[in-house]
């Protein structure tokens, strides 16, 4: 089978090197793909957002399965147009995909089913937010309702600070995605990251994974889009899977199946464990960046059939099996973000890097030119190590890290910090 997958991130990396495993697979592409996964697949330079230009490709190569990795090409509807031209393709349909894109779709969700979440209310006008804002306990969470790359969210300690967050967003610092604001309880309890295909029936939770937000060490600083991650995450146990499927995921699938628009992917859910149980945070309609970096390294079934299952809705048919294998990813960025930084510089010695036992080395953003790999974007590689245990994995991935001549760049040095307890997680 000749397959696309469509994003050019860290996440795209490793699907792509998880396909590129598959015998199934003939022919790998990538739109667009970046300088790590040019050595993975055949990367085309068409862009992610470019649903145009991704059908016209999937017809003139007659590609038979396409995989898409973010969330935007999703909420523009890639997989209606995709199915609609008769291709193939995982992930859910712009209508399912509102459960990422519009914060306040799935607040209505969750109150009308009785999944538990925090208090809300969503606001278009600022004065009506200040009001309801300034009858609020503090800390009060502010968020822009639609996609703003996981930093529309601001925990405001101060009635003060929640204003301002507020002003900020609905004055277009998020564009569009501010317009509309939704103000929450902020919940108090350990996170937790919860993946499971689905096809609309069938729900088949993955194995648990879980992410650093904030930029600095100890988790603190400004909100990312993940700096690193691990798998197993012992927050994950088995009671905390299947209470999350019974309260939170099966009512979702089943009632987004009613309305006649059934969720088919990967959903993640963002939970809070708290003292009254797990809490939906948000969801995503596309595999965890860089979650999803830990998941396919400890995959032992082939990708593809489960990708596919997923999509022709038999997804009932089928189990995942899982290395023992613990994982863990270092996100090494851009020095700046998740503020402004400098791209083009030159990374250097990530052969030496990749050799290191156990360890692979997806890339998030760069390109290869003249030979050599420039850095193009925030996030920039994800240093990857499988190992007994989190601790053999982590000391892995840092032996990696320390290899790595790019002095433009940076890491958290504790990633999995929080996984220091016995291992207890699923998978
Ligand atoms: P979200 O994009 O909605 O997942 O929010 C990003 C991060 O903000 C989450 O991972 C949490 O750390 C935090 N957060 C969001 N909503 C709440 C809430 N209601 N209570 C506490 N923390 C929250
Ligand atoms: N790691 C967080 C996300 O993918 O949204």
């Amino acid at each position: 089978m000749d397959v696309l997958v469509v994003g050019s991130g860290g996440r795209e990396h490793a699907l792509v090197w998880a396909l590129a495993a598959s015998p199934l697979v003939s022919r790998l592409y990538c739109a667009p793909g970046n300088g790590g996964i040019a050595d993975d697949a055949t990367c085309v330079p068409i862009a992610a957002t470019d649903i145009d230009g991704i059908v016209r490709f999937c017809r003139d190569n007659r590609i038979s399965f396409v995989v898409v990795g973010p969330e935007q090409p999703l909420t523009d509807g890639l997989v209606d147009r995709l199915e609609a031209a008769g291709i193939p393709a995982f992930g859910p349909s712009a209508a399912a995909a509102r459960l990422e894109s519009s914060k306040a779709f799935t607040k209505d969700l969750c109150v009308r089913h009785g999944i538990p979440t925090a208090r809300h209310a969503a606001f278009t006008d600022a004065e009506a937010a200040k009001r309801y804002i300034a009858g609020q306990p503090l800390p009060v969470v502010v968020k822009a309702d639609g996609l703003a790359a996981g930093k529309g969210v601001v925990i405001a300690e101060t009635q003060a600070e929640a204003m301002e967050a507020m002003d900020a967003m609905m004055s277009g610092q998020f564009g569009p995605a501010g317009e509309r604001v939704v103000i929450e309880e902020c919940l108090i309890g350990e996170e937790a990251s919860v993946f499971a295909l689905t096809d609309g029936k069938a729900i088949l939770p993955l194995a648990g994974a879980q992410d650093h937000k904030r930029v600095g060490e100890g988790d603190t600083g400004p909100n990312t889009g993940g700096m690193g991650a691990y798998s197993p995450a012992p927050v994950v146990t088995e009671a905390l899977l299947s209470d999350v499927c019974a309260r939170i995921l099966r009512p979702t699938v089943d009632a987004l199946s009613a309305a006649g628009t059934p969720y088919k992917g990967v959903l993640y859910a963002g939970i809070m464990v708290t003292a009254r149980g797990p809490f939906l945070l948000e969801y995503n309609v596309r595999f965890g960046d860089p979650e999803c970096q830990v998941l396919m390294p400890r995959l032992k079934s082939d990708l593809l059939p489960a990708l596919m299952a997923t999509r022709d809705g038999v997804l009932d048919s089928l189990d995942l099996r899982w290395h023992d294998d613990s994982a863990l990813t270092v996100v090494m960025a851009a020095r700046g973000y998740p503020g402004a930084y400098d791209t083009g510089s030159v990374i250097r010695n990530l052969d030496a890097a990749a050799a290191v036992e156990g360890v692979t080395i997806f890339h998030a953003g760069t390109e290869r030119r003249d030979g050599e790999i420039h850095a193009t974007g925030g996030r920039v590689l994800n240093v990857t190590a499988r190992g007994r245990d989190l601790a053999e994995a982590r000391a892995r991935a840092y032996r990696a890290v320390d290899l790595i001549e790019w002095p433009q760049g940076f890491c958290r040095r504790d990633i999995a910090w929080r996984a220091e307890r016995p291992r207890q997680g699923v998978a």
